[in-house]
């Protein structure tokens, strides 16, 4: 499914918070249908690394391109590029006073200029992909977290993004809703979707991921095939990672 052309390609980014350096001289692409997951302990870069890939933080230095185009700044331009770039969290960040179907109509109407009847097609037909086509017309609050999820990755998918950027899509849910939706997101890798996904969930990196890339300390420290990676991580910090991840 991966093919080698780059869609994401992020070239020597340096980024700051002030004085703090949160990531370090990271170079990382990621071709066409390729699947990443970035793994590393709390406080290593990974949602920071995501944010800048959708140009929700500046970088200090470095580039940013996705399918080839720099990332702009800001103004109409930006909010095009951003649209190429679908993220879900991991607080579901739905609107709750929306209903599911408008949470997911929404963009696709104001960005795509889609029509209402238009939209809500579309809408119910991913609705249906992630199982929750049921809950369209009720509030987020009336749904499960898992299925909430679902929807966001639905809302996401509405954009028709080039690429899917997901940060611990699944560390807020009650562990009988993760498979819900890692199998939602296993089922959009095998379409082909290009994913950069933070997660510890190393099942979904064994079945899912084309690579594994191990961060620590605002740095890629690490990248290898999730089977290599898992049996015989190579730097002490995967190593000492690892074996707290398993122990518990
Ligand atoms: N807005 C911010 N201002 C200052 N420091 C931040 C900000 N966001 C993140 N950081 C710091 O940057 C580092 C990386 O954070 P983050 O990307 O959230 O790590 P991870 O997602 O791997 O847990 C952490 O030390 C964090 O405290
Ligand atoms: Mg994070």
């Amino acid at each position: 499914m991966t093919s080698e052309t780059p869609l994401v390609v992020v070239e020597n980014v340096q980024k700051h918070y002030g004085e703090f350096q949160a990531l370090s001289d990271i170079d990382l692409t990621v071709n066409t249908g390729e699947v990443v997951v970035v793994i590393g302990p709390s406080g290593s870069g990974k949602s920071t690394l995501c944010r800048t890939i959708n140009r929700l933080e500046t970088i200090t230095s470095g580039s940013i391109r996705i399918d080839g185009k720099e990332l702009p700044a800001e103004g109409k331009a930006l909010a095009h590029l951003r649209a190429d770039v679908g993220m879900v969290f991991q607080s579901f960040n739905l609107f709750a006073h929306l209903t599911i179907l408008e949470n997911v109509t929404l963009g696709p109407i104001k960005v795509r200029g889609l029509k209402k009847s238009e939209a809500e097609a579309e809408a119910m037909t991913l609705l249906k992909r992630v199982g929750v086509a049921q809950q369209a017309n009720k509030l987020p609050a009336q749904l499960s977290g898992g299925q909430q999820q679902r929807v966001a990755i639905a809302r996401a998918l509405a954009m028709q993004p080039k690429v899917m950027l997901f940060d611990e899509p699944t560390s807020a849910l009650d562990p009988e809703m993760i498979n819900e939706v890692l199998d939602v997101m296993v089922e959009l890798a095998q379409d082909g979707m290009t994913m950069i996904v933070v997660t510890h969930e190393m099942g979904f990196a064994r079945k899912a991921a084309d690579r594994v890339v191990f961060m620590a300390d605002g740095r890629i420290v690490e990248e290898a095939k999730p089977e290599e990676f898992f049996t015989n991580p190579k730097s002490d910090r995967a190593k000492d990672f690892l074996s707290k991840l398993l122990t518990h």
